[in-house]
């Protein structure tokens, strides 16, 4: 890990931002980074749910679920009988989604997105927001993700886009490589999920931010 990848890491585990995060520190860097789309924010939870075709029964994983705000919504939809795993490797983030984010149906658990402590397909469906961008090995991180969801299980991604602008692209360069926050091409995800087999891929755009989802092969 380099100094500037343990500078947005040591963000994440410090203590002061876990009881801002959900509704301060992201609903706002989500506003400004999404192209100021205040209706896409409100519903992005929602939209997740629905991408991941989460249903009563399901085991789904919210992989690097920060203080679980994901994680709670989909705890609500596999109700009553299924599972809502959130991991994470910040301790401060993790005790706030068990006081904040607490539900009969949800689980939280320290541990790296990549090296996951589950079986081979041992969920329907995984999710991972906002953190490919700030995991040293991204990739790493999205093998397991594929290892850990059974076929015919959704994924969905939420991660930065590099810009298409020539113009601006020097400067985020420069921005992205000084906060040590990764920048993704636009077709690197969709890509990546097509090699692996996955169908039903689809992508949406806002502000610099990618939504990839698709069904395991
Ligand atoms: C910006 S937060 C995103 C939280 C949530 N997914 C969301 O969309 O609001 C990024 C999270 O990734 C976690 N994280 C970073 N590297 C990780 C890793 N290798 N394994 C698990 N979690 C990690 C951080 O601790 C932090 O809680």
């Amino acid at each position: 890990m380099t100094r500037r990848d343990r500078w947005a890491q040591q963000l994440m585990r410090n203590p002061l931002l876990a009881p801002v995060y959900e509704h301060v520190y992201r609903p706002t860097l989500a506003w400004t980074l999404m192209g100021f789309d205040l209706a896409h924010v409100r519903q992005e939870r929602a939209q997740t749910v629905a991408a991941l075709r989460l249903a009563p029964g399901d085991a789904v994983l919210d992989v690097a679920c920060g203080p679980g705000l994901f994680t709670k919504a989909f705890a609500e939809a596999v109700s009553p009988s299924g599972i809502a795993v959130g991991i994470d490797m910040s301790a401060p983030m993790l005790a706030r989604a068990r006081t904040a984010n607490a539900h009969p149906r949800a689980a939280y658990v320290f541990a790296d997105a990549t090296d996951q402590p589950f079986p081979d397909d041992a969920f329907d469906a995984v999710n991972c927001y906002a953190a490919l961008y700030l995991i040293p090995d991204p990739w790493a991180a999205f093998e397991e993700m594929c290892r850990v969801l059974r076929p015919g299980g959704r994924i969905a991604l939420m991660s930065s886009r590099a810009t298409q602008r020539t113009w601006i692209a020097p400067a985020q360069r420069w921005a992205t490589g000084m906060s040590g926050l990764k920048m993704f091409g636009e077709d690197e995800f969709t890509s990546a999920l097509a090699e692996a087999g996955f169908t039903e891929i689809s992508q949406e755009f806002h502000g610099v931010a990618q939504y990839v989802a698709a069904t395991a092969p």
